[in-house]
């Protein structure tokens, strides 16, 4: 079971008692739980993050984690992941990921010597989430951008750096992601991701994130909502 809060594409940051519910279910059919938390710190508006590991006590549990977001490091491409629960079962599996990570996927050695500094050191994170803050702001930004459209409609993401809007079907019936986001390029230059590339079965969702400043944002979502006004004049 792969578990990833908060959350990317979404922003979700899944409550305490649904990870219990899918760590039970993991622990019911004996599945090995992976749960990527590289956006641990990285939440808005008191939304709590759980650690899965705190909850997993009969199955194998691996967590995931690196210096690519909370730290704003990706160029130092260091990831790490760590074995918590039931190891007893996995032992020969640890040992040939532990040879896997020593011959192939090693990060580079200056890369490590980052992460005490980075784990030990100032949480500058939590300057860029709180009010004032620049993922903050610009998170506002987004949540104000689909307040005035006609069109849009978002779950404001409770964590990580991005949002997941959708467009209103009865407004837009024709509305298909690929192609917005190939025109919103084209023509407005402006770079989403298509929900569809993140195998979801419906065609109205689209992922943006938290990364341009506020007043850049708000350029975003008059440029988004100008292709959508041509839409809805055609459809
Ligand atoms: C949930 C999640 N895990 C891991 C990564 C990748 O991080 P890295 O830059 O260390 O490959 C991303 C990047 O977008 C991500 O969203």
């Amino acid at each position: 079971m792969v578990i990833i809060s908060p959350n990317n594409p979404t922003g979700a940051v899944y409550p305490r008692e649904v990870l219990q519910e899918m760590v039970a279910l993991a622990e019911k059919h004996e599945l090995v739980i992976f749960t990527d938390e590289i956006y641990d710190q990285i939440t808005y508006e008191g939304a709590e993050y759980t650690p899965v590991a705190t909850l997993v006590k009969h199955t194998l549990c691996g967590t995931f984690s690196g210096l690519s977001k909370v730290y704003r490091s990706c160029g130092f491409r260091v990831g790490w992941l760590s074995f918590s629960g039931e190891k007893d079962n996995a032992r020969e599996y640890m040992l040939g990921l532990d040879t896997l990570m020593s011959l192939r996927l090693c990060s580079n050695v200056v890369g490590q010597w980052a992460v005490q500094t980075a784990l030990g050191g100032y949480q500058s994170i939590l300057d860029l989430t709180k009010p004032g803050g620049r993922l903050f702001q610009t998170r506002a930004a987004v949540l104000e951008g689909v307040r005035r459209s006609k069109y849009l409609t978002v779950l404001p993401p409770r964590g990580a750096i991005y949002a997941f809007p959708g467009v209103d079907l009865t407004k837009l019936p024709s509305f298909d992601d690929q192609k917005f986001a190939i025109e919103l390029l084209e023509r407005k230059h402006v770079l989403v991701a298509p929900g569809t590339s993140f195998n979801v079965p419906y065609r109205n969702h689209f992922r943006i994130t938290l990364l341009p400043d506020e007043k850049t944002m708000a350029d975003v979502f008059a440029r988004m909502e100008d292709l959508l006004d041509e839409y809805a004049a055609l459809d």
